[in-house]
């Protein structure tokens, strides 16, 4: 079946960006001028996909501002002339067919994908964190390369990225084993398993192919790590019924809720772009060689 529909768990806390997101969703937080989740958007408008689903909660709704057509900033940039900026905002309200939906608590990432049970219905369907950004090293979108290997393999994929095995802890860590080309064949999924109990230093990294049957196997899954519904925990029940894959990332994964890999992948961004990247290079310089003095 094809995969047409996306889900975007954008409800979280974000407490490890306070005070910043005490009132503000730290999945609009710029990338230069861009908010984090309207890369998320780009990337699943590049892998062809018509809906999605937004998980969001309490102080959220700038984000569905972000997504909604707002007629008088498009008036005033019409009157001004300014074509490109009115381009720019006419393009966002476009993207894909967005829906929303409240997660009533915040008891996880396995409980915030359960919102999603009627919208996906009886259809395969991706997952994107809301804080997370991937770049490739091919530059095309990581979900429709995940969309490839889902559709060679017909079973579920995650997002693989190697980490620091000292640093296993934070994540949800996979064993299996490597079949060529990136594809990995997983056996075991773990929630932030300690340095000796990690199967591998694979980081699943927010990016997942899913299949319905996920939402029994949440609803079988009770709180795990941090009291919470964990994603992971579902995927280790769906691993017993079905084969699974993971594809490994050539590339980077950028975590937004990060304080040190917001800065970074600013840093980066705005190295890149034409009509900046110089100054900020000269900036970056000049600024370390003074604070060296
Ligand atoms: P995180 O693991 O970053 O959790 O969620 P968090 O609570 O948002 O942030 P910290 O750890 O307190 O700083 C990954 C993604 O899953 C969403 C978040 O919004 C984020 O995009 N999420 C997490 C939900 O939608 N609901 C939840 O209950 C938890």
């Amino acid at each position: 079946m094809k995969i047409r529909k996306a889900v975007i768990p954008a409800a979280g806390f974000g407490t490890r960006f306070l005070p910043a997101s005490k009132a503000q969703p730290k999945e609009m937080l710029p990338i230069v001028d861009t908010p984090t989740i309207q890369y998320v958007m780009e990337e699943v408008e590049n892998a062809g996909i018509s809906d999605v689903l937004m998980i969001i909660g309490k102080g959220k709704r700038a984000i569905e501002e972000h997504f909604d057509r707002n007629f008088e900033l498009e008036s005033e940039l019409a009157e001004k002339n300014r074509v490109e900026e009115l381009n720019q905002i006419r393009r966002i309200s476009e993207m894909c067919n967005i829906f929303f939906v409240y997660q009533k608590e915040l008891n996880g990432l396995g409980d915030a994908v359960s919102y999603a049970r009627s919208h996906v219905g009886d259809e395969p369907f991706v997952v994107l964190l809301g804080d997370t950004i991937i770049d490739t090293n091919n530059g095309n979108s990581i979900t429709a390369e995940m969309i490839r290997v889902y559709e060679q393999h017909q079973a579920p994929v995650v997002l693989l990225e190697e980490v620091d095995p000292k640093k296993v802890s934070r994540y949800g860590i996979v064993g299996g084993k490597m079949l060529g080309n990136n594809i990995f064949e997983i056996d075991r999924l773990v929630e932030k398993p300690s340095v000796e109990e990690a199967p591998s230093n694979l980081a699943v990294a927010g990016r997942y192919i899913l299949t319905p049957d996920i939402f029994e196997c949440i609803d079988q899954t009770p709180r795990g790590k941090n009291d919470e519904i964990q994603l992971t925990d579902a995927m280790q029940l769906l691993l017993k019924r079905r084969r699974f894959y993971g594809l490994k990332l050539d590339g980077v994964r950028h975590d937004i809720g990060n304080k040190l890999d917001f800065i970074k992948t600013n840093i980066l961004y705005a190295l890149k772009r034409k009509d900046m990247g110089e100054d900020v290079r000269r900036f970056i310089l000049e600024t370390a060689e003074r604070l060296k003095q």
